[in-house]
């Protein structure tokens, strides 16, 4: 086989968000995952930094979580959730609302979190039509914003690889601008000191666009996919006052924030800015069924529910949502996390996880840490004219030496799962450190 041939066995398989032909020359395959490490083909342990993807935040193979989907699968396999149900659909539901920011205690299940922003997207659009505000139909999103793939999530989202492709996207969409500011808040512990004006950049959208045209604005409370971007103190405070000044839903998209990642249950709790609607996905089955949600306030679900009771008030949804095996799933999952503690673990290990990671401040190529809850950024000097390589190398070789990170653009990404200890922490720092050192 030349150099160029993929294995045989690897050909059929067109990977997502994935350099195939570099993978299928020297793939990297998962084999098994207990708690922190994943054992891969080689009978390697690799300590899983980044949970996954932003998901198994309560470590692998938890036991409540196996043993719920096992004896759902036997019990009951499939319901339709088109005017049926089954009970875990409901009880999830209640658990959920019991943990989300007072008032979003409306719970829409999606299956993934790409499908939870296309449903707070339809959702926001629609409560305006149905509250008789017909003409508020335009989306704000924000540059660097990652919303998952599909047309909604893309258009609203400001990743330009994951736009140019695609054709014209929806329209009716504007941007306000990202939150990011090297030159005065690069290697900030937390929460930047500067930048809570960026906000106001929705007013000139709104001047632009006159508020009455506008449905929703959508961010993300921590920028996960475009490099760890971390809200400026005072930043999403003003967002929510200039949403409520100009009756504009606000969005949080809380797929990677959501079930502990920033100390608390979700994000919103953590900056004590509450969203209308909020998506999420990832954490809620810790990553073992497909699933997603959108929470949403009881004055826009109220909204939707006049006209006649037997017919359907929001036409929408999907074959899988409150599947019973997610289901099942999401309830082992809120069980682990209460018996540990795990949605509040991040809060009690964020100084150390801090100090560990800007303790590579000097090394090489490093030009800027980020970090909030048990979520950290490291930012790297791109390599002359190849822009994403450094990271991607030092990726790797961190994977040679049995860690597991992420990485986007030339930004490393860490969020490892809520059961980490003080000395995994010390192995991703150290092998970090290793393989910054060696890097070009
Ligand atoms: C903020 C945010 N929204 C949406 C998504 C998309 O989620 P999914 O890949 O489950 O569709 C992601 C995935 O990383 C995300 O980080």
């Amino acid at each position: 086989m030349s150099d160029h041939t993929p294995h045989p066995a690897m050909d059929a398989y067109w990977m997502p968000f994935t350099a195939n032909r570099q993978f299928k020359k020297a793939p990297r395959l998962l084999t098994r995952a207990d708690g922190m490490y994943f054992t891969d083909d080689k009978g390697r342990q690799i300590l899983d930094g980044i949970a996954g993807l932003w998901c198994v935040n309560a470590g692998h193979n938890r036991p409540k979580i196996v043993q719920a989907i096992q004896q759902q699968a036997a019990e009951l396999d499939f319901a339709p959730p088109f005017q049926m149900a089954h009970p875990k659909a409901f009880e999830l539901a209640e658990r959920l609302a019991a943990l989300t920011p007072a008032g979003l205690n409306k719970v829409f299940f999606t299956n993934s979190g790409s499908e939870s922003v296309e449903t707070a997207l339809k959702m926001a659009i629609a409560y305006h039509r149905v509250r008789g505000e017909g003409a508020r139909t335009r989306l704000i999103g924000r540059e660097r914003g990652y919303h998952g793939v599909n047309f909604g999530g893309i258009s609203v989202g400001g990743m330009v690889a994951n736009r140019k492709m695609f054709g014209t996207l929806l329209s009716g969409v504007d941007h306000i601008r990202h939150t990011h500011d090297h030159a005065r808040n690069a290697f900030s512990l937390g929460q930047p000191a500067h930048g809570a004006e960026f906000a106001d950049d929705l007013e000139r959208l709104i001047a632009l666009h006159d508020a009455s045209t506008i449905a929703a604005v959508i961010v993300e409370p921590v920028a996960g996919s475009t490099g760890v971007l971390i809200p400026p103190q005072g930043y999403l405070q003003r967002l929510r006052e200039i949403c409520d000044k100009h009756g504009i839903l606000l969005i949080f998209d809380e797929v990677i924030t959501g079930f502990g990642r920033t100390g608390n249950p979700f994000g919103a709790q953590t900056f004590g800015v509450t969203p209308d609607l909020m998506t999420v996905a990832k954490g809620l089955t810790n990553g073992c069924v497909p699933m997603g949600a959108v929470f949403a306030k009881q004055g826009i679900h109220d909204a939707f529910m006049n006209g006649p009771e037997h017919l359907i008030e929001f036409f929408h949804g999907y074959t899988y949502s409150a599947h019973p095996l997610a289901c099942a799933a999401a309830l082992g999952t809120l069980d682990t996390y209460a018996d540990e503690g795990l949605l509040t673990r991040a809060a009690e290990l964020q100084g150390y996880f801090a100090e560990s990671l800007h303790a590579l401040r000097n090394e090489p190529h490093v030009i800027d840490i980020r970090n909030i809850g048990l979520v950290g950024g490291i930012e790297l000097a791109p390599l002359p004219g190849e822009p994403a390589k450094r990271a991607f190398n030092i990726f790797l070789d961190c994977y040679e030496k049995g860690l597991l990170i992420r990485t986007t653009g030339d930004t490393i990404a860490l969020s490892p799962p809520l059961i980490i200890e003080r000395s995994h922490i010390d192995q991703i720092v150290d092998t970090l450190r290793g393989a910054l050192k060696r890097a070009a």
